[in-house]
């Protein structure tokens, strides 16, 4: 109704801006949360040539081994091509998206490296649900912390004290899992009833190639990145770390498709997931 009012003492060319602006906000919004990338990299100089046996062999790479023929699957390694043209690449879903969902994710992250990295030899693109990795040097099972983002809510906690000893608890738990209880998968997620009113939601989860020593490595790197730039008094509700070989992130919301149904409690940040800056 607000809006509505301050309309109305508008002219009418700046209420049809208005009007026009606020449709602009709400389709961007929509698409954001489908097909906007979290983050991507190709910053590294390898070029390849327009129309090069490498540019065919991405393409086969990216459409038919990946898309097409792992789409039973969350996750798929393949190369195509033989040196010096071979590429190395791999899709990796979040370990609760089924595969259906996860071959569209594959389908828009595969269309969108190669728009945003054209003519690049290595690129990565991480989305909410898939990752997509490609490179002319082969990365099977290598740890990789080069490349790393780390993406904040906006919103902060309202209870700061004590909540980075829930978030060391929690992670030291799920780290664990995903090396014990889902070793072939290295994914883990979990929740944890923090006090009367809220629940802690975290996942983590490793590239499956890599071996059980690095895929915690990677995990506990990623764990401190994240820790040492949140301050005492402004911890924000969630945060994602995201590497090459694994990622993580926490939520005071259920972040999910495969946890199990939980009480009410704790959700006073629901929908708080496309307010990641
Ligand atoms: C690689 O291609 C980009 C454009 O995609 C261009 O800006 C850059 O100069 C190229 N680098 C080399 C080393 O050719
Ligand atoms: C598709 O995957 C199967 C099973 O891994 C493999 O045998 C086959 O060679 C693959 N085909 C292509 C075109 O990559
Ligand atoms: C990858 O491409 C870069 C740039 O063209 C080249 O210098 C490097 O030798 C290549 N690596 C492999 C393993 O082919
Ligand atoms: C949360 O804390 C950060 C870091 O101090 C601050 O920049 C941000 O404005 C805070 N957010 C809100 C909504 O207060
Ligand atoms: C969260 O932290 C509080 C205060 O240290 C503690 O009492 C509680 O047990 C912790 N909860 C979990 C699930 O670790």
């Amino acid at each position: 109704m607000a809006s509505v009012l301050v309309l109305c003492l508008c002219s009418t060319q700046t209420l049809i801006l208005i009007l026009l602006f606020h449709s602009l906000l709400l389709v961007g919004v929509k698409a954001q949360m489908q097909v906007n990338p979290l983050y991507y990299d190709c910053s590294m100089p390898n070029n390849y040539s327009e129309r090069s046996k490498f540019q065919s062999n991405l393409n086969r790479l990216l459409y038919r081994s990946l898309y097409n023929n792992g789409s039973d699957f969350i996750y798929t390694k393949a190369s195509e091509g033989e040196d010096p043209d071979k590429v190395y690449g791999l899709f990796l879903c979040r370990g609760d998206v089924v595969p259906k969902d996860c071959k569209n994710c594959i389908d828009v992250a595969r269309e969108r490296i190669q728009r945003e990295c054209p003519l690049k030899k290595q690129a990565i693109i991480w989305f909410d649900e898939c990752l997509v990795r490609y490179s002319n040097v082969s990365f099977a099972s290598m740890l990789d912390t080069s490349v790393s983002r780390i993406l904040y809510n906006t919103q902060n906690v309202s209870r700061p004290e004590q909540f980075m000893g829930n978030l060391s608890a929690m992670f030291d738990n799920v780290i664990t899992q995903a090396i014990t209880v889902n070793l072939n998968l290295k994914y883990a997620d979990n929740s944890d009833e923090i006090n009367d009113f809220q629940r802690l939601y975290g996942m983590v989860q490793c590239l499956p190639d890599l071996s059980a020593v690095d895929c915690v490595t990677c995990l506990k790197t990623a764990f401190s990145q994240m820790s040492i730039t949140l301050f005492d008094t402004k911890i924000p509700t969630g945060v994602r770390v995201l590497h090459a070989s694994c990622n993580l992130r926490y939520e005071l919301y259920q972040l999910l498709t495969s946890l199990p149904p939980l009480t009410i409690q704790g959700n006073e940040d629901q929908g708080m997931g496309s307010s990641i800056s």
